[in-house]
């Protein structure tokens, strides 16, 4: 694993003054800063993107696919729509971990539906931004267990 790729979805730009009561007060730039850190510490560089169009993020994941590199996913309302991003996943030669801030299982019922889960590797959700740590230490983790 050279590299890893987080793609962050609609909406997540706006992370720290959206909705904080649900998504709390970290920015995307903070999660991005302190995940590049530990990248660095492990040898690995950090691709991390966010767009608010959905063909950008079926773009990323293939090219994520094409250079074998893990990506780290939120998705955001796409998770709950997007047949073209669940097409993209299974199409991509490459582990994908679905993450959300929130729980999404504990919040509206159109949210408890997710296209990613089923063609994710795993899925960490309810954390805050922490849910993203957590994600970087899993494919970490499982780097480790396949080298040793
Ligand atoms: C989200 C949950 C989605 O339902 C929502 O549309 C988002 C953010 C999360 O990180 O909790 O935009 O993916």
């Amino acid at each position: 694993m050279k590299a890893v790729h987080v793609l962050n979805g609609p909406n997540l730009n706006l992370l720290g003054a959206r909705e904080p009561e649900i998504y709390g007060a970290a920015t995307l730039p903070a999660i991005e800063a302190r995940l590049s850190a530990v990248c660095a510490r492990h040898g690995l560089s950090l691709r991390f993107r966010q767009t608010n169009h959905e063909g950008d993020l079926v773009t990323w994941v293939q090219e994520a696919g094409l250079a074998g590199e893990p990506v780290i996913l939120n998705a955001g309302a796409y998770t709950h729509t997007s047949i073209a991003l669940q097409d993209a996943i299974k199409g991509a030669k490459t582990k994908v971990i679905e993450v959300h801030l929130s729980n999404v299982h504990a919040r509206e019922r159109f949210r408890h539906h997710s296209y990613i889960s089923p063609v994710a590797q795993g899925v960490i959700q309810g954390f805050g931004a922490l849910s993203y740590d957590l994600a970087l230490e899993a494919l970490l983790v499982g780097a480790k267990a396949i080298e040793s």
